[in-house]
């Protein structure tokens, strides 16, 4: 096992995990409702202001156990925010409300 914490912590500010499963069931999950697309935008609106895994991280997870058939899960840690029933057009407010218009204000701490 390596601990590769500290090289983290020096990289990256924030997490957003975007919750993308898709099951084969009658209940309700991200995947169904548009979950890739806004991912997509995610990563496009940080990438745009340099802030994509570095300073800001973003993967794909599992359920977050907010599925909604409305949108997508997505979680921003440290900032421990949570939304639910995201719709690609909802990110760029979510991500300029998390970290500044640029993405300058990435940390949690204020
Ligand atoms: S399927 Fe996405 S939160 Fe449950």
């Amino acid at each position: 096992m390596k601990d590769r914490t500290p090289e983290y912590r020096e990289r990256l500010d924030a997490h957003v995990f975007v919750c993308t499963t898709d099951r084969d069931s009658e209940y309700a999950s991200c995947g169904a409702a548009g979950a890739e697309e806004t991912l997509a935008t995610v990563k496009d609106w940080l990438r745009d202001r340099d802030a994509y895994w570095s300073p800001v991280g973003v993967s794909s997870t599992s359920c977050l156990g907010l599925c909604s058939e409305h949108g997508t899960a997505i979680t921003i840690q440290p900032h421990n925010e949570w939304y639910s029933d995201v719709q690609p057009e909802d990110v760029p407010g979510l991500l300029e409300s998390a970290f500044g218009p640029n993405a300058e204000r990435v940390s949690d701490e204020e």
